[in-house]
């Protein structure tokens, strides 16, 4: 399973980088906010800072809501380097755009996912990934890993080739989950991939073999 990582912020995504684990980047409008990352030059820069880190796929996502202006942004964005993912929501000039792009040979990402019919909608347009929304989802109390299988049943009932993004992850349970559930890729928080490397038993472990080995080497000395 494929590690993304689900910010705008580079020391952030220079760190899961360092740890040996990142296989790419998303991003949303909320997140360049956060960033305080505005106006076209500022973003295309940053972009091209977040693609300097990583060597997998960095989505980008799309401000634009009508067919034409999501093409047009589209490939302005593409040329800003050949890691760049047209983030694209899933509205119906959304998946026509998908539709466009993939016909291009460009890479997309369909956001904003949160039912089986969406997924199979992306899939039928050719999205390079799908990104189902398990987080929200949990927060108006519907599961969010059952939406993930459904989307692996669906996919692999048919072999479509698109990949299951899963997003909004917000602990690493969801991560574990999604592993379990044959989720492709997921794109979490820092705090999140951090949280799967604790374990109390670890530390207490790691404490006593460490103390074990400094009485051991006080006999020989
Ligand atoms: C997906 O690509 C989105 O950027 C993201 O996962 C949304 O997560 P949130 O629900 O925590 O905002």
């Amino acid at each position: 399973m494929k590690f993304f990582i689900d910010t705008a912020n580079l020391d952030q995504i220079r760190e899961a980088h360092n740890m040996g684990v990142l296989d790419g980047v998303t991003t949303n409008p909320s997140l360049m906010a956060k960033e305080g990352i505005s106006g076209h030059e500022n973003v295309a820069k940053h972009y091209k800072s977040i693609c300097e880190i990583t060597e997998g796929d960095v989505s980008a996502e799309v401000i634009s809501t009508s067919f034409d202006e999501m093409v047009a942004e589209g490939e302005t964005l593409v040329k800003l380097h050949p890691q760049i993912v047209v983030k694209v929501p899933m509205i119906k000039d959304g998946v026509k755009a998908i539709k466009y792009f993939t016909s291009k040979g460009i890479k997309t990402n369909c956001t904003l996912v949160f039912s089986a019919g969406q997924a199979l909608l992306a899939a039928k347009a050719g999205a390079t990934y799908v990104s189902p929304f398990i987080g929200r989802l949990d927060d108006v109390s519907t599961d969010g890993l059952t939406l993930i299988e459904d989307i692996r049943l669906i996919y692999d009932n048919y072999g479509y080739t698109t990949q299951i993004l899963a997003a909004s992850v917000r602990h690493p349970m969801h991560i574990v989950n999604c592993a379990k559930l044959g989720a492709d890729v997921i794109t979490a928080p820092l705090s999140a991939i951090v949280a799967l490397l604790k374990h109390p038993l670890t530390d207490n472990g790691l404490a006593q073999f460490l103390a074990d080995h400094a009485k051991a080497s006080e006999k020989i000395a």
